[in-house]
């Protein structure tokens, strides 16, 4: 089964983690796939380019539109899975640091999203997967600036799909949870690795799988997300987190 022959994506943050998986997902399923990170993003095959662009530039964010469209061709998928985290106690927040988690994790979602939307109203057909996070709904210390740019994101989506359905344009979130990659090392340290995640998480079985997420494990949900298989699913925020969110 291939889910996306023939058509073109657009994946941010594709230089790593869960970006890096989703970008190689899509290829294997067949799209042409624009990668698009301010780091380099690495060789990934035949049908995937790299773009290397600085997301917190929301003025540019057209411009990376078109530099991906003559790069794969028309979009038909946009993947909005760029993301950053920056702790600080809310009493601490920088105002630099504040518009830089907005301008990557929000602003550029929702700027691309609207301008890619206009490509394909006129073509009838598109889908757009927004990365969140459990972050979306549930908050946790010196986390204020990436919990409001996620809450946001996930309501953006919502109203996304209730302009842009009608058009073709389907517009969900996926939301994980604990997911293996750069972004679990805070401070030199990998939280997924340390006593109190084995402990709350997978021995106490606050995970009930009682594990953390592979990159790959997303992905698998974006590329049908993002396919023409899904036809009726729009506006939801589909949470996988292995349970986490279903337990106290
Ligand atoms: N890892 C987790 O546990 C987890 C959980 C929930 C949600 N998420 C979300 O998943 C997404 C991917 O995160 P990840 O865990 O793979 O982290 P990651 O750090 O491995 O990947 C994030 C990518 O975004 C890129 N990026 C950051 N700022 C950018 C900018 N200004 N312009 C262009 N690219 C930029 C980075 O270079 C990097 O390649 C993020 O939106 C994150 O919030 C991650």
């Amino acid at each position: 089964m291939i889910l996306l022959e023939g058509r073109s994506a657009l994946v941010t943050g594709a230089a790593n983690g869960i970006g890096r998986a989703i970008a190689e997902r899509l290829a294997a399923e067949g799209a042409r796939v624009a990668a698009v990170d301010i780091e380099d993003v690495p060789d990934l095959g035949p049908s995937v380019q790299a773009l290397r662009w600085d997301l917190a530039e929301t003025e540019s964010l057209e411009g990376l539109l078109d530099a991906a469209e003559a790069a794969v061709g028309p979009l038909d998928v946009l993947v909005n899975n760029a993301g950053v985290f920056e702790p600080a106690l809310a009493i601490d927040l920088t105002l630099a640091s504040y518009r830089r988690v907005l301008a990557v994790n929000l602003h550029a979602p929702v700027f691309l999203a609207s301008r890619a939307a206009r490509g394909m109203i006129e073509r009838g057909y598109g889908r757009i997967v927004n990365i969140t996070s459990v972050h979306g709904r549930f908050g946790e210390e010196l986390a204020l600036s990436y919990d409001v740019a996620k809450g946001g994101l996930e309501q953006a989506t919502r109203t996304l799909a209730v302009e842009l359905s009608r058009h073709g344009v389907l517009v969900n979130a996926v939301a994980p949870g604990f997911v293996s990659t750069r972004m679990s090392v805070v401070d030199g340290k990998d939280e997924l690795e340390s006593e109190w995640f084995t402990d709350i998480y997978v021995k106490h079985g606050k995970i009930p799988i009682r594990r953390y997420a592979m990159p790959e494990e997303i992905a698998e949900h974006v590329a049908w997300l993002g396919s023409e298989r899904n036809t009726y699913t729009t506006g939801q925020v589909l949470t996988v987190d292995g349970g986490l969110t279903v337990t106290f």
